[in-house]
């Protein structure tokens, strides 16, 4: 939590733990309406979208939506003319919390939109992470879910930061699109 506001973090990977390919493009492998329809309607519930300056999530009300930009072009955080809704966010510069006290946001979560290093950054701090699996895609040579995919999967990063899969469903079956929720706190012995 960051004040009142949990941090739930979200992506759809490939089987290999991919996010996009090596050039940044997410393929039409791991592109799922199923999981667009979640991801748009958990986003439209959210305080502010976190996300690296390469990571956008698309759709119609995205221009509605508070978001904090991470980049090192600024030293802390700053707003910018052309990006109404936005604040520009250096890590090494500001706190989180002085990122969303100068944005201004109202109650909800936080919602973390990657990529991979701003997966990764948040990892110590999320409260759940909705992971979205292509099974029959795989991305050689892609860009990872969070930095240690590739001699870890997702799950091990996730579990190795304190999270649990708490529930899991096949939102798409005939694509082989399973969406898991791994919450922080005591393990469940089944999912549902
Ligand atoms: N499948 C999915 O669920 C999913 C999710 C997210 C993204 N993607 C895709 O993955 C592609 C690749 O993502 P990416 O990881 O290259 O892009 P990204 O995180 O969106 O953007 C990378 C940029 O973010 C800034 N940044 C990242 N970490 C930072 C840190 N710790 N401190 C300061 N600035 C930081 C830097 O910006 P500056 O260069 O301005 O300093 C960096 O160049 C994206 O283009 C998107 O298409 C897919």
């Amino acid at each position: 939590m960051i004040g009142s506001h949990r941090i739930e973090g979200y992506a759809i990977v490939s089987a290999d733990g991919m996010i996009a390919d090596g050039n940044g493009v997410i393929p039409a492998t791991i592109r799922n309406d199923a999981d667009q329809r979640f991801f748009q309607s958990e986003l439209d519930r959210a305080a502010v979208l976190v996300h690296g300056r390469r990571s956008h999530e698309g759709g119609p009300r995205a221009d509605k939506r508070k978001r904090i930009i991470v980049t090192r072009q600024i030293a802390s955080a700053t707003s910018d003319r052309s990006l109404p809704n936005a604040l520009l966010w250096n890590p090494a510069g500001a706190t989180l919390e002085q990122a969303i006290a100068a944005l201004g946001v109202g109650d909800g979560p936080i919602a973390v939109l990657g990529g991979t290093e701003v997966f990764g950054l948040f990892l110590p701090l999320y409260d759940a992470f909705h992971l979205t699996r292509a099974a029959k895609a795989s991305i050689p040579d892609g860009r990872p879910l969070f930095p240690q995919v590739g001699p870890q999967t997702p799950e091990d990063v996730l579990a190795s930061f304190g999270l649990h899969p708490k529930a899991s469903r096949d939102i798409d079956a005939a694509a082989c699109i399973t969406l898991t929720t791994w919450e922080r706190g005591a393990a469940v012995s089944t999912l549902r």
